[in-house]
């Protein structure tokens, strides 16, 4: 992603780096097109009246064709009408100039039960110059309307046909965790507390946040709803948009450009007579950005306020040479505005903590991401989705196979994946418990020498410190490793995250990867390994039995546990996957006897006292 906005990817190898990566996903896209029917498309070709100006096209007017395409392709799939629930944050990447074409395309990721996650790529075109360049992705929520009689229309599933539609499907549901707990995340972030009191005195060149309030009211006409005659999601979006460019532009007295907006919420429906109250305010000014509120209620001549969304929106203002300009600061006023001011420290913080969890990329050193209570729900579904990435792709080669246990490897430009895959007599909600609880791997596993819990962080979270042993030319538990005691041993510093199905179909997860913990920095006498991308999906098969695979990526850490396997020398994978089937089965038997004592007695104990 360019790290600024401009009006098109200026570097050569920027733009032969988007154009690779688009003709990569050109074909799969074609092909995704033939049988996916939810795919809705729109171009348009940018006029004067939908650019700003400096003849750019609008934010608000972009975010209209979005909603409008989104909502299409929403309503194709549920086959009746349905409304805009949210939509992810979005980073503008470029403008688009008056001229251009914009080519929007929305498709349904994943339906849940009445709501459904619509993906919509944006991308613009030079007609001069042939030349397309993406623009901004965007994830929306749409909820299908309820019946006349009030009923609730449940949608049909998404059945994903090629491996990036498997993909969208998959982390769809990592995305919806997310979304719920995105006004949690903020509350826990702002009550941490970590924030330093501002001292605004001190600073140069500081505006009254007074001076940057916007009160703007609309008036909901038959232009502006849908066919469901609400106020159209993408008209109010564009309504936030206005206003709080406009407060933006009062604290740096230019023009600024909108890099970001934060969800967009919609709370509650608007009508046709509604009048639309917008109120913006700056509330707090960074070096080079400035972060702006927005909160609009809707009403009706006679009655009360209804909050229907508010928003938080990223602006810079750029100089001639694209460089983000410096931009003063801002005095918040009392109380509420205090109050908003350090909860955008909070917000950029999140915003940026975020960015980098989720564009770490693969190769990157370090792999470890820090860890940090206030990150979690990030570091969580980084987790999860880059193991459901890697357990979706679709080249895996069979390796080997002993005693049913199947080896199998991916090879992908820089990165050699393995997955091992086995078939257990446990159901999976069984083998699901027993796994999670990394702990027991040192009963099955001579991979793991010990596996030390740190912190339990929730249900669905944990860190773990793992030893492994040392690893010689033969591998571990090879007839040629090394003993105990000769060279390194290695540590892992883990994050565990474990999530149950999210519809039928869905594998159980149990996700892993390193994180660094200021708690536990690496010590001497081990060496400090790490884990870019594991864990196990567990899959209910037939006759209570269940399908585990478990994936690890070859980080130089890892490889050594497992080459030997993959070469042929060693079948310590092979021997560690037959010991974990019969360690399940023998737990299952004993919490099943311990279950059937527990009924028994409780029986007793009832008759006696009858
Ligand atoms: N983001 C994503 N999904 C959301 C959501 C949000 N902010 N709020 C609710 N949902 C989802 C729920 O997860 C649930 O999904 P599921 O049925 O697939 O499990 C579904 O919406 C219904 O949730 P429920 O709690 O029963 O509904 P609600 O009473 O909260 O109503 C809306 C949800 C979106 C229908 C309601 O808030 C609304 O009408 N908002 C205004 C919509 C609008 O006018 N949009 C702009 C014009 S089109
Ligand atoms: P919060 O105050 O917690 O941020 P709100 O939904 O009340 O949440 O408001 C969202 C944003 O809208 C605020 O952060 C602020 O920037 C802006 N805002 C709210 N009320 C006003 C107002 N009366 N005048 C101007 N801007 C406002």
């Amino acid at each position: 992603m360019s790290s600024r906005v401009s009006a098109g990817p200026e570097k050569e190898e920027e733009v032969e780096e988007e154009e690779e990566e688009e003709e990569e996903e050109e074909e799969e896209e074609q092909e995704e097109e033939s049988v996916n029917p939810t795919v809705v498309k729109m171009s348009q070709i940018v006029m004067p009246c939908h650019c700003n100006h400096r003849q750019e096209l609008s934010v608000g007017q972009l975010l209209k064709w979005i909603d409008c395409t989104a909502c299409l392709s929403a309503e194709r799939h549920a086959v009746s009408p349905c409304v805009t629930a949210s939509m992810d944050d979005i980073d503008f990447e470029h403008t688009i100039s008056v001229g251009q074409v914009v080519n929007i395309k929305a498709k349904v990721n994943r339906a849940f039960n009445t709501s459904m996650e619509v993906g919509i790529q944006v991308s613009c075109e030079d007609l001069f110059s042939d030349r397309h360049w993406r623009v901004c992705h965007a994830f929306a929520t749409f909820v299908t309307q309820r019946t006349n009689t009030r009923e609730k229309v449940t949608l049909k599933p998404i059945v994903p046909h090629t491996q990036k539609e498997q993909v969208e499907y998959s982390v769809a549901a990592e995305r919806r965790r997310v979304r719920t707990h995105h006004d949690d995340i903020i509350k826990d972030l702002v009550s941490y507390g970590s924030i330093q009191q501002s001292d605004h005195s001190a600073v140069d060149n500081v505006v009254a946040a007074e001076k940057t309030k916007v009160e703007s009211l609309e008036l909901v006409l038959p232009p502006h709803t849908n066919h469901q005659v609400n106020t159209f999601g993408g008209q109010i979006m564009a309504w936030m948009v206005n206003v709080a460019t406009i407060a933006a532009s009062r604290l740096c007295q230019a023009h600024p450009t909108l890099r970001t907006i934060d969800m967009f919420t919609f709370r509650g429906p608007s009508q046709i007579g509604d009048r639309v109250l917008l109120r913006a305010i700056v509330n707090n000014a960074f070096k080079n950005s400035i972060e702006v509120g927005v909160r609009a209620e809707a009403y009706q001549e006679e009655g009360p306020n209804r909050h229907i969304n508010s928003a938080f929106m990223i602006f810079e203002v750029l100089d001639k040479h694209g460089k983000p300009c410096t931009l003063p600061r801002i005095r918040p006023e009392p109380l509420e505005g205090e109050r908003r001011f350090q909860e955008a420290i909070a917000r950029k913080k999140i915003r940026l903590d975020r960015k980098y969890i989720i564009s770490h990329k693969q190769g990157e050193i370090p792999l470890s991401v820090p860890w940090d209570p206030r990150n979690q729900v990030y570091l969580s579904y980084n987790n999860v989705s880059a193991l459901k990435m890697l357990a979706a792709k679709k080249n895996w080669r069979l390796n080997s196979e002993k005693n049913e246990v199947r080896l199998y490897t991916l090879e992908e430009k820089s990165m050699l994946s393995f997955r091992v895959e086995v078939e257990s007599d446990v159901p999976a909600h069984r083998a699901f418990h027993i796994l999670a609880e990394l702990s027991n791997r040192q009963h099955w596993d001579p991979h793991y020498q010990k596996c030390e819990l740190i912190h339990r962080v929730d249900d669905e979270d944990s860190l773990y410190r793992v030893v492994a042993p040392s690893v010689s030319k033969g591998g571990v538990g090879s007839p040629t490793s090394a003993s105990p005691g000769e060279g390194i041993l290695q540590d892992f510093i883990l994050l565990a995250s474990q999530r149950k199905p999210c519809g039928s179909g869905d594998p159980y997860i149990i996700a892993v990867r390193s994180v660094s913990l200021p708690t536990y920095p690496p010590i001497e006498g081990y060496n400090r390994g790490e884990v870019l991308c594991g864990g196990f999906t567990i899959l209910e098969t037939k006759n209570n039995m269940s399908l585990i695979c478990y994936y690890i990526q070859a980080t130089p850490e890892v490889l050594p546990y497992i080459s030997t396997d993959i070469a042929g020398l060693s079948s310590s994978f092979y021997n560690a996957f037959c010991a974990c089937r019969k360690y399940m089965i023998s737990k299952t038997l004993q919490s099943t006897s311990k279950e059937h004592t527990d009924q028994y007695q409780a029986t007793n104990t009832d008759s006696t006292q009858l």
